[in-house]
């Protein structure tokens, strides 16, 4: 793979696919992996465990690399009709990333993010993150024996994911900030002592998350209208796109969806740029939502989510706290699926979408719910209540569950 460079978005300058840099050293710009179109064909996919490494084409990581892995992606799409009625339009699937191995989408990024830091002969690894990226580095770290170290906004990270980079044994640090900060510290301590950064400005991570575009196509045999995903730091979005032009430019589909980002009402920055059609972010100072995996106000990866959303003729919007609670329930109850509070803000702004009309209620639309219910059940306590107890006696049950019966949480 002679042909792989990693390229500055603003101002094209190209580097050494294993140079250690994570941004532009001319103009401080995003970088991206390219490479030439590879010329591998579904057929030859279909070959191979539905998966992140089904793709391995369209992955340049180096033949004979190590590959860490935990069978990561090959995560169910769900044809929801029930959720579909609700949210008033015709065909809803939603794409199932909390069955990655640790509940979230992250681990598509890690699998490869943390073989290049392997092939690199890193020997720590390091993220800021709301929660998800911490579980899914921890987690790929041991895996690979590297040490793992991560930054956390004190207080604001769903219980279960502190949990899990707590027992995959990663240092797990507690800043008294906001992602944001968290974010600046991680970048500033890797570079000044040689740690390996693995938030979604490492461009190796998109890679990995690419794969969820080459997915939808292998499941539905071409390519959805619309594909709707939540943004925080706009990794994801910025992915699933470069996935959707790199399935284009191979020859492998004919056209593109139209990329629908959803931000939380209280972090919202790049939906208000949109609205405003500006050319710059103005960061959220103090971001808050219930959605604590999206709670950021300064995404680093605005640029390129901004590019997907305008080259695509896409769609943006922002809901509220109470919106997003509401379709969690009812992703939950209408469908058995199981999802943190920002996989369902994707839903929620599609419901929003159509009911304002800016969304044609026809369109075959994608929902990415990016992970699992489980990660955050201290939010689920708080919005569905604390089941009330009874005596263990007959009676007592009988009167619970009489069609009469009297709420079954306080
Ligand atoms: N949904 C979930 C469940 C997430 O954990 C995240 C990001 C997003 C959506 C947004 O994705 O950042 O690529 O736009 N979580 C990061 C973390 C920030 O640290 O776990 P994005």
């Amino acid at each position: 793979m002679s042909d792989v460079r990693l390229r500055c978005i603003g101002c094209n300058a190209e580097f050494d696919p294993d140079e250690v840099i994570y941004s532009c050293t001319e103009c401080g710009g995003l970088l991206e992996v390219c490479m030439e179109p590879p010329k591998a064909t579904f057929d030859d996919f279909s070959k191979r465990a539905f998966g992140v490494w089904r793709y391995k084409e369209f992955i340049p990581i180096e033949e004979g690399a190590e590959i860490v892995t935990l069978d990561e992606g090959g995560t169910p799409l769900y044809r929801c009709d029930r959720l579909a009625k609700w949210a008033g339009v015709r065909r809803l699937f939603i794409k199932y990333e909390g069955r990655n191995p640790t509940g979230s989408f992250k681990d598509r990024g890690m699998t490869v993010g943390v073989t290049k830091a392997k092939s690199l002969g890193s020997k720590a690894v390091a993220c800021a993150s709301t929660g998800n990226t911490s579980a899914s580095l921890a987690a790929y770290a041991a895996r690979s024996g590297l040490t793992c170290y991560v930054i956390l906004p004190s207080g604001k990270v769903a219980m279960g994911k502190l949990a899990q980079a707590l027992m995959h044994g990663a240092k797990v640090i507690s800043v008294k900030g906001n992602f944001d900060q968290a974010l600046k510290l991680v970048m500033d301590v890797s570079k000044s002592m040689g740690i390996y950064l693995l938030n979604s400005i490492n461009p190796w991570r998109l890679e990995g998350q690419k794969t969820l575009a080459f997915e939808l196509v292998d499941q539905l045999g071409h390519v959805p209208e619309v594909v709707a995903v939540p943004m925080g730091n706009c990794g994801n979005i910025s992915a699933i796109w470069k996935g959707f032009v790199e399935l284009e430019g191979a020859g492998l589909t004919k056209d593109k969806p139209r990329m629908f980002g959803v931000q939380a009402a209280g972090a919202a920055p790049v939906v208000e740029m949109l609205r405003k059609n500006l050319e710059r972010l103005s960061p959220v100072k103090a971001p808050e939502t219930v959605a604590t995996a999206i709670r950021i106000g300064n995404p680093v990866n605005w640029p390129k989510a901004v590019d997907a959303i305008r080259r695509s003729s896409g769609l943006y919007d922002s809901v509220t706290d109470e919106e997003i609670i509401e379709t969690q329930k009812m992703i939950a109850c209408l469908e058995g699926i199981g999802v943190e509070p920002a996989s369902a803000a994707s839903v929620a702004g599609v419901k929003k979408a159509v009911m304002s009309g800016s969304m044609n209620r026809d369109a075959e639309i994608v929902c990415v719910c990016t992970g699992h219910l489980l990660k955050d059940p201290e939010e689920v306590i708080s919005v569905c209540g604390k089941p009330i107890e009874i005596p263990p006696d007959l009676k007592a049950v009988s009167e619970m569950i009489r069609p009469e019966a009297p709420p079954q949480t306080q």
